[in-house]
């Protein structure tokens, strides 16, 4: 099973993934997260390139787009391996987030051809304005123009994919953890009521 947390940023990813990750574990399941872009050296050149002021510019979106593509080429044998072990794989991003961050969409797909299309995506939707807050601004995405762009191409996408499962981000971590276990429980066979 290949789960992946998708929204903008500061939607609260890494959180929910380290409490959903111990909540599966307790369900008696075997857990592995993963992060993109990755700590290898594409991914390593992405975070470097993400913080240029012109990393929104359309030049450097195509190159973006490019290294996402190949940073996560990496994963697909990891994931593959890891799911034929049962072990459940809880993705920090996917292609997905090509798609709603980097453009053309039709091209970015056709890079991404060979990314493996997640079980479930747990889209976290935030309010733009408390992204922009909860980020620092380091990085050239981290503004209230762009994100809700993505957003908007966030919501899109949600509506043409069933694999999708929106959780609303501006409520309390406690609630947002127990929507993303009720939207994963059916998968697991977990009773959904027992849930609080
Ligand atoms: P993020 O998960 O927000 O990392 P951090 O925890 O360091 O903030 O990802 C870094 C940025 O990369 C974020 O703004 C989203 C962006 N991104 C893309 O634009 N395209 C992609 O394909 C991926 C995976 C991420």
């Amino acid at each position: 099973m290949y789960i992946v947390l998708e929204g903008i940023d500061g939607a609260g990813k890494s959180t929910q993934i380290k409490y959903l990750k111990e909540w599966l574990e307790n369900n008696g399941l075997k857990v592995e997260t993963i992060v993109e872009p990755t700590d290898l050296e594409v991914g390593r050149l992405i975070r470097k390139l993400l913080t240029r002021s012109d990393a929104t510019s359309d030049t450097m979106q195509k190159t973006l787009g490019l290294l996402f593509a190949a940073d996560r080429l990496v994963l697909m044998d990891k994931i593959e391996k890891l799911e034929s072990e049962g072990t459940v794989v809880i993705s920090d991003r996917s292609f997905y987030s090509s798609l709603v961050y980097q453009e053309p969409q039709e091209w970015i797909r056709e890079i991404n051809k060979f990314a493996k299309i997640p079980d479930l995506v747990l889209l976290l939707d935030l309010d733009v304005k408390k992204s922009v807050e909860r980020c620092d601004g380091t990085d050239e995405f981290e503004n209230e123009k762009f994100l809700t762009g993505v957003k908007e191409n966030y919501l899109s996408l949600s509506k043409e994919n069933d694999n999708f499962k929106i959780i609303d981000a501006n409520n309390g971590q406690n609630k947002v953890s127990s929507d993303i276990k009720k939207a994963v429980a059916p998968l697991f066979d977990i009773c959904v009521d027992c849930i609080r």
